[in-house]
């Protein structure tokens, strides 16, 4: 059979509520063109994010009903432990309310001022949280990673030569590398096996400990089994182990491949610093048997794990995310080749050339969207990361849209609706206005600034 068909049936469904294109025109203007501004039951088709919008399964419900509330020792925390263990066979499982939790935990316990964190692209709360330890986060992706038409098969590798060299430049002032599956901020790309052992290989020769951000670890295993030589006939399962061994440590939001709607942990082998991040998380997060978490989340996790290494649900998983970039692909929209595994990313500066960056073209496209379909998506370009440091204000390396797919949520019919959107967005296209900032906050600009939609002569 061609059609690969959702593998689950839908028990409990969330209405949508249906609104018109003058609704909408309205809608966003009030939410001074600033997606993140408007009511998400105004929005038609979420593609925000991929984080935390998970449709649970009948397991995972059972499972919450099942949490133990026990402050210390609870069993949920003890299903959560094994589940993690068996995937990822770590010394230390602590568990954290989200993934940014994990990472300010081990940055606070493992860098000092004036140290140095490289990894592919560091994601970025990650990036902050490695600033906001007083070091510096420097990406070392291989160059096919930063060109959107590349069709590299892991876009998301490190460049091995450019780690060996820095680890070499900077001795004693590199506590840790981090490796992030997929790699995010660079389209959702994979990392592959040899990679993997490459870097490790880099790290040992330096001493250097290996932690990976593993958000998105089941897809990314799920490309190595399709993708790599070697691995067509191991399972999903296996190839994960075989990730997971070749680290030290990990950070997670299991808000993606965890299929839950909230929680984390930070794993490692290091006695000492696990002994030192339980300490901050008792300060800050909880005991070390729930972590900023309820008994019924562990469960959930639990629950989740198990599922989310299905085959035949990253195959459908993997299909779909795939068949919104190919249909795109065929309406002429230009996006980051090839599909990654959660998003779609759209070249919103290749697709509307009429707009200069500092018109912010992401913008004008994730506006449109919204107009013409009720389609969420979000700006990751010049509106995110324009602004400087010193206050001016520069085009970002890309301006691109991310189309994040929520994991179980949507159906092809949803998906065939975003598409017909995007052909009425592309027979507008060459009308749509640039836009420009009418306020702005200090910092993190893109999640609350007003925009005004640029008319002609202004
Ligand atoms: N690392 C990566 C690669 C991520 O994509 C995220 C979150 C985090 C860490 C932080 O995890 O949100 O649980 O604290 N990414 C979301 C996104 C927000 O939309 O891509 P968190």
């Amino acid at each position: 059979m061609k059609t690969i068909i959702e593998p689950f049936r839908i028990k409990v469904v969330e209405p949508i509520r249906m609104t018109t294109r003058a609704e909408r025109e309205r809608l966003i203007r009030e939410a001074r063109y600033n997606l993140f501004g408007l009511h998400a039951d105004d929005v038609l088709i979420d593609l925000l994010t991929d984080s935390g919008t998970s449709a649970m399964s009948a397991r995972q419900w059972a499972g919450i009903m099942q949490g133990d509330e026990s402050y210390a020792g609870s069993p949920s925390y003890h299903r959560f432990e094994a589940a993690v263990r068996a995937l990822m066979p770590f010394r230390h499982i602590i568990p954290t309310h989200q993934g940014r939790a994990a990472e300010r935990i081990l940055f606070s316990v493992a860098v000092k001022p004036g140290d140095r964190v490289p990894g592919n692209t560091h994601f970025d709360t990650t990036r902050a949280n490695i600033e906001a330890s007083g070091a510096e986060a420097v990406d070392l992706v291989i160059p096919e990673g930063l060109d959107p038409e590349s069709r590299h098969p892991f876009k998301g590798n490190m460049d091995l030569d450019r780690l060996e060299a820095f680890l070499a430049e900077h001795p004693g002032r590199v506590p840790l590398v981090m490796i992030t599956v997929t790699n995010n901020s660079g389209g959702g790309q994979p990392v592959s096996m040899a990679n993997l052992r490459g870097v490790r290989a880099v790290c040992d020769r330096h001493g250097v400990p290996l932690f990976i951000d593993a958000c998105r670890f089941a897809e990314n295993a799920y490309f190595i089994k399709l993708r790599e030589e070697g691995y067509a006939d191991h399972s999903v399962r296996a190839i994960v182990r075989e990730m997971f061994s070749l680290a030290d440590g990990m950070t997670m939001s299991a808000k993606k491949d965890a299929l839950v709607n909230i929680g984390g942990w930070l794993a490692m082998n290091d006695d000492a610093w696990a002994e030192q991040a339980n300490t901050l998380l008792i300060l800050t997060e909880g005991f070390p048997t729930y972590g900023g978490l309820a008994g019924r989340d562990l469960e959930a996790i639990a629950i989740g794990l198990e599922e989310v290494v299905d085959e035949d649900y990253l195959q459908y998983r993997i299909a779909s995310t795939r068949y919104l970039g190919e249909a795109l692909s065929r309406l002429g929209v230009p996006i980051v080749q090839p599909v990654g595994g959660h998003a779609v990313y759209v070249d919103a500066r290749r697709m509307l050339p009429h707009l200069s960056p500092l018109q912010y073209p992401g913008q004008a496209l994730a506006v449109a969207l919204y107009e013409v379909g009720g389609i969420r998506s979000c700006e990751i370009g010049t509106v995110m990361f324009g602004r400087r440091p010193d206050g001016s204000e520069q085009p970002a390396p890309m301006d691109l849209v991310r189309l994040a797919i929520p994991r179980r949520v949507y159906t092809q019919s949803h998906i065939d609706y975003v598409i017909e959107c995007f052909e009425e967005v592309q027979r507008e296209k060459e009308r749509l206005p640039g836009y420009r900032i009418t306020w702005e906050p200090p910092r993190l600009r893109h999640f609350t600034a007003h925009f005004a939609p640029l008319t002609a002569g202004s």
